[in-house]
């Protein structure tokens, strides 16, 4: 087990530590308490451009050659070994990201879940046969679409789920065949260095995953123009997203950028289910998961009786140090985030909102806040709050709502409470967003669907199948027959 009170982590280029080329080091600090909870070696740009050489080369030496058995027994056997180390890596959570430690626990699941959906996947990529009879002249002729690996990766995390976001970009990369250069967020590198660490312990190819921790956008850049980099796969905010497709000209991109989702209730719907699951569909994790439900807007009839059921489950969270297993919301990443955060709820009643419940904070832990009389305008409902703050809106009809919940630059999920179904079916094909659920919060994921946003939100699909078909190339292949 390793000591992960102070852990000690640095870059992995080529199966070895990079710890001497570059002095500069940096500390993860605990969001909770503000303790060192680790120690870093930075990389420089030197150590990425290695990274991606070591990268580019085992790509065409080796993994672009590896049957698609041997890929996926590499992913089987890293779902085996994450899995027995559960414990460890939620742990480590807790510290670096300041993940309530039962939530890490469930991170650490869907993590495994998704490296055995890859191993799964990767014996089914497919190509096809095109009909070539079909024109005229395609007599006699046979064409086949094939699918290959694309190259070099680069996979650019957040802190958020800083595991199982990171395997859903590396997990989909090693089914099909490609290789990686992994940036994790900085605040949370400890994880991404113990699971490159099981990779290696599963029999992936050395330099088939690098690491570079380091400075955004010092590092980040040259892993978006290096010509040798094939596609990039990000998750963070829209500003850096936007910033990113720019830079990488005609590579493959996937950004998977924020969102204020919208949640509907109807009058018909189950106002239980719908309070009980948007209590942890707001709060989970302080609210800073892309999905996490900012906008529930509710049917006026029933808007007071959700109200005050909601309000009521929402205090009895209990907030405080994620490494308690009673702990239900820990902290924000940083001081600089609550105190955002803060400043937001803080403009919105300014400007006539109420609060009917939470808005106080302790260091880095923010109550969980509910907002009533709040307007479109207002940073807490148009913006990504990414943060324990929810707004609860009254609405009248569906023609209405759907214009409310639209009204956004963002589109990622939505959730929709109602027992009609042809209701809900027509609301669903309303709504701008990559994802509707009924019946379900916007915050609900399962790792093999697509997922991935209109709008602001991003570009391109993750959920391991989706992922594959952005991480090969089709190549067509005709024979002209004698
Ligand atoms: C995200 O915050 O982008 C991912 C949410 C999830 O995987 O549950």
């Amino acid at each position: 087990m390793i000591n992960v009170e102070l852990m000690k982590a640095t870059s992995i280029i080529n199966g070895k530590e990079v710890t001497q080329a570059e002095e500069k080091t940096l500390e993860v600090i605990s969001p909770f308490n503000g303790e060192v909870v680790g120690k870093v070696h930075l990389a420089s740009q030197e150590d990425t451009k290695k990274a991606i050489e070591t990268a580019y080369q085992v790509f065409h030496e080796t993994m672009k050659k590896m049957p698609a058995y041997r890929r996926a027994d590499i992913l089987r056997k890293t779902a085996e070994l994450l899995e027995e180390r559960t414990e460890e890596f939620a742990r480590i959570l807790g510290l670096e990201a300041g993940k309530p430690i039962r939530d890490g626990r469930g991170e650490v699941g869907r993590a495994v879940q998704v490296l055995r959906f890859a191993a799964d996947e990767a014996k089914k990529i497919e190509g096809e046969l095109v009909p070539m009879d079909a024109a005229i002249g395609g007599e006699n002729r046979i064409g086949m679409v094939r699918r290959h690996p694309i190259g070099v990766i680069s996979a650019i995390t957040p802190f958020n789920f800083p595991l199982n976001l990171a395997l859903h970009k590396l997990a989909p990369a090693f089914a099909a065949g490609n290789t990686v250069v992994l940036k994790p967020a900085g605040k949370t590198p400890l994880s991404s260095y113990m699971l490159v660490k099981l990779f290696e312990e599963a029999g992936l190819p050395k330099g088939a995953l690098n690491l570079v921790i380091g400075n955004g956008s010092e590092i980040g850049d040259v892993l978006v123009t290096d010509p040798r980099i094939s596609k990039v796969t990000f998750t963070g905010s829209p500003s850096v997203g936007m910033k990113l497709c720019q830079q990488a000209g005609l590579k493959k991109v996937t950004l998977e950028l924020g969102s204020n989702s919208p949640n509907i209730i109807f009058n018909d719907g189950d106002l239980n289910a719908a309070s009980t699951g948007l209590v942890r569909g707001a709060f989970a994790f302080s609210g800073q998961i892309c999905i996490s439900a900012q906008r529930i807007y509710v049917q006026r009839e029933v808007y007071q009786t959700f109200l005050n059921q909601y309000v009521s489950l929402v205090e009895k969270l209990v907030l405080g140090n994620p490494m308690e297993e009673t702990t239900d919301i820990g902290p924000m990443i940083s001081e600089k985030e609550v105190i955002r955060a803060q400043e937001w709820i803080q403009e919105a009643v300014k400007a006539g909102a109420k609060v009917a419940t939470g808005g106080n904070r302790e260091g880095t832990l923010l109550e969980p806040t509910v907002l009533v009389d709040v307007t479109p305008d207002m940073k807490v409902v148009c913006e990504e709050t990414f943060a324990p703050i929810v707004s609860v809106i009254p609405f009248d009809t569906e023609e209405e709502v759907i214009a409310m919940a639209n009204d956004s630059v963002f589109g990622l999920q939505a959730g929709v409470f109602t027992s009609d179904i042809n209701r809900a079916m027509r609301v669903a094909d309303g709504l701008e967003t990559g994802g509707v659920w009924i019946n379900e919060t916007s915050t609900y994921r399962q790792d093999n669907y697509p997922y991935g946003g209109v709008k602001l939100s991003g570009i391109g699909k993750e959920g391991v199948k989706y992922a594959i078909e952005d991480m090969t190339e089709i190549k067509f292949v005709g024979i002209k027959l004698g």
